[in-house]
């Protein structure tokens, strides 16, 4: 049998140079160490052999066969470059070719309309003192839903339908809060700070939803934080954005990092309240839910909820983007369609 392995391998090297393309490549692969593969069927006839036997068979097959991986590792990496190579010196590159032919993104149609309001929002914001955080779009379970006082078996958690990875820990945040987390671990009251992005749900799209969307969260932690402060901030931000009265309501609200919590909504500016797919013909948006930040999220940012308090907010940024220029279909902000974004120039 050790004779059968050393023929073997020397059939696999004579084969190797007959063999041209990845995919005759992993052919040969499986003939010899795939699970069907004649090294691979000697090894499973061991269980019949003596002890003796399969020491020496079961080493001799096992060598063969690291050494076959790793031949045809490099195997399909020759490949691999002589098809770039190829690929290469068959394209070319006109360097006289003149620029204004080329339809540039930023030339042709400026700024994205979610861009230009992010950004006018955080000049808003860091006017008033407020800086402007970041964080991943891969979170953990942690950031996006424990330390915002959302405990694994918290109803709240089928609010937001998350993609989760496999581990069951890591997943696409389901909305910038997880941001107020990461800016607890950095800073020390007091503090203010807003965290835009984009956030992911497993969600039907719709006129007024996308499974991919934008929010801005905002956070203020001190002494003496109150509803006043929130309502002041809320208040600044629309008036400065829209420039003119909008008309907007204040309801209850409940996520479980805040307590109270709000639910702020807007008058559907794209049916001037008439009814429309956008506003569910109810004449309102729910744009903006805030709240004051419950005390077991200031505990897990390792802040005393006895001397701090704070407020806390989380902007749909796309709908406000609707609500300001009239965008009658959520969807549109993300087709990519030039012809759409071509319309918003201005920063
Ligand atoms: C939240 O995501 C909370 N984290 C917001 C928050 C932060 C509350 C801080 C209190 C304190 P909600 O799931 O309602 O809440 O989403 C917030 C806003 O995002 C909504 O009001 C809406 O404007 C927008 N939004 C929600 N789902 C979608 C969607 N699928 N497509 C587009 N916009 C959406």
């Amino acid at each position: 049998m050790s004779s059968e392995l050393d023929s073997l391998f020397q059939e696999f090297n004579q084969s190797l140079g007959t063999v041209k393309t990845k995919a005759e490549t992993l052919d040969l692969k499986s003939k010899f160490i795939g699970p069907k593969g004649q090294i691979s069927l000697i090894l499973k006839s061991l269980k019949d052999k003596t002890a003796e036997e399969k020491k020496l068979i079961g080493s001799k097959s096992n060598e063969y066969k690291v050494k076959i991986e790793s031949i045809i590792g490099e195997k399909l990496s020759l490949l691999e470059n002589s098809e770039i190579n190829e690929k290469l010196s068959k394209s070319w590159i006109d360097v006289t070719l003149k620029d204004s032919n080329l339809d540039l993104g930023l030339q042709a149609a400026g700024y994205h309309p979610t861009s230009i309001v992010q950004r006018e929002i955080e000049d808003i914001f860091i006017s008033m003192g407020f800086d402007v955080l970041d964080g991943p779009h891969i979170e953990d379970d942690w950031h996006n839903f424990a330390a915002l006082n959302v405990a694994a078996d918290h109803p709240a958690r089928d609010m937001q339908d998350t993609f989760w990875f496999p581990d069951a820990v890591h997943l696409l945040r389901t909305h910038t809060s997880c941001i107020q987390v990461r800016g607890m671990e950095v800073k020390k009251p007091p503090f203010k700070f807003v965290a835009p992005g984009k956030v992911f749900r497993c969600e039907r799209t719709d006129a007024s939803h996308e499974m991919v969307f934008h929010q801005m969260d905002g956070m203020m932690v001190g002494e003496d934080v109150s509803v006043a402060h929130l309502i002041y901030f809320m208040k600044t931000l629309l008036t400065e954005v829209f420039k003119r009265d909008v008309e907007v309501r204040l309801r209850p609200g409940f996520f479980p990092f805040v307590e109270p919590g709000f639910e702020l909504d807007i008058k559907c500016l794209i049916c001037s309240a008439k009814g429309c797919s956008v506003c569910k013909h109810s004449g309102w948006v729910e744009l903006l839910p805030c709240g004051m930040v419950h005390p077991n999220v200031l505990k897990a940012g390792n802040i005393d909820p006895e001397k701090f308090t704070g407020f806390a907010f989380g902007l749909g940024l796309d709908r406000l983007v609707m609500m300001r220029y009239g965008i009658d279909d959520i969807r549109l902000i993300h087709s990519g369609d030039l012809r759409f974004i071509s319309q918003f120039k201005s920063f």
